[in-house]
């Protein structure tokens, strides 16, 4: 059974480590998110971009494909599937379709408009006890076509939105979407500290999890961060482990053209991506 993210960021929080958010965009990356989840005793959340939602025929389809892997898989470990970035459409349509925890991203409104939208999506996820993420002041980088300029956000702001009665915030420290540049200035954990003053002990989310150095993610951990969202590392593992397979001409040894066998080292190599960001995070045995 999918759960709300709320007890699982609760305990998290309360316990110093995160626990990973790691997007889906088929079958494979699904199931060995799950096994790797189920295999270390971690709490896991699935995240799907609106872009991923459509590439895969659809909420409902996807409702379907990660309920169905939890019985047949026997996954026991607590799972949140949750919409990354969403759209005010898109927040009502994984409503309605039974995700179990949703993004509102409004960060690109003006800070009004951004607290109105919210509070009618708290009051709908509340009725139906799903978690409920805010953004407020834009993560850096492209994702799904959406680019972000990065910016600080503003701790009133994350206060106003807060108290609106959201589940957890992700909040703009300087991380960014992708790959960070080599010239990037690192999180600023000023920032931070200034949110976690005004935030209380609401769950905070890092948002671009691929490549932040060790040291940052732990410190960010430490100053209220129980949720980190990663995307492109899985990306890249599972690009490359078929590229290399591919290279090698593996697919076209044995007894023809196998399209599981040209998907194994890529589902293998996202295994291992999320069991080191699982460690990295402090997740594993907390489930
Ligand atoms: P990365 O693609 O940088 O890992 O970020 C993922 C993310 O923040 C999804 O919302």
């Amino acid at each position: 059974m999918l759960v709300s993210a709320k007890e699982m960021l609760t305990k998290a929080r309360e316990g110093k480590y995160a626990v990973g958010q790691f997007n889906i965009n088929n079958l494979e990356w699904t199931k060995a998110i799950l096994l790797t989840a189920n295999e270390n005793n971690s709490p896991v959340i699935i995240g799907v971009s609106e872009g991923a939602g459509k590439y895969m025929c659809g909420y409902t389809t996807i409702v379907g494909m990660v309920e169905g892997m939890i019985k047949e898989l026997n996954i026991t470990v607590p799972v949140a599937l949750h919409l990354d970035h969403g759209s005010y459409e898109g927040a009502k349509a994984c409503i309605n379709a039974g995700f179990s925890s949703i993004m509102f991203d409004g960060s690109h409104y003006p800070i009004e408009e951004n607290i109105a939208k919210t509070t009618e999506l708290v009051n709908a996820c509340n009725v139906l006890g799903l978690s409920l993420e805010a953004e407020v002041g834009s993560i850096g980088g492209e994702e799904d076509g959406v680019v972000g300029a990065g910016e600080c956000a503003d701790p009133d702001e994350c206060k106003a939105v807060a108290d609106l009665g959201i589940t957890m915030l992700a909040a703009g420290i300087g991380n960014i979407h992708g790959k960070y540049p080599e010239n990037w200035a690192g999180l600023s954990f000023e920032t931070l500290a200034a949110i976690k003053e005004k935030v209380g002990d609401m769950p905070l989310v890092l948002h671009g999890g691929t490549g932040i150095p060790a040291d940052m993610i732990k410190k960010a951990i430490s100053l209220g961060v129980a949720k980190i969202n990663v995307n492109t590392e899985c990306q890249l593992a599972f690009q490359e482990a078929t590229r290399k397979y591919v290279e090698e001409g593996k697919d076209l040894q044995g007894k023809g053209f196998d399209p599981r066998k040209l998907l194994a080292p890529g589902f293998e190599a996202i295994k291992a991506t999320v069991k080191e960001k699982m460690e990295l995070f402090g997740s594993i045995n907390k489930a």
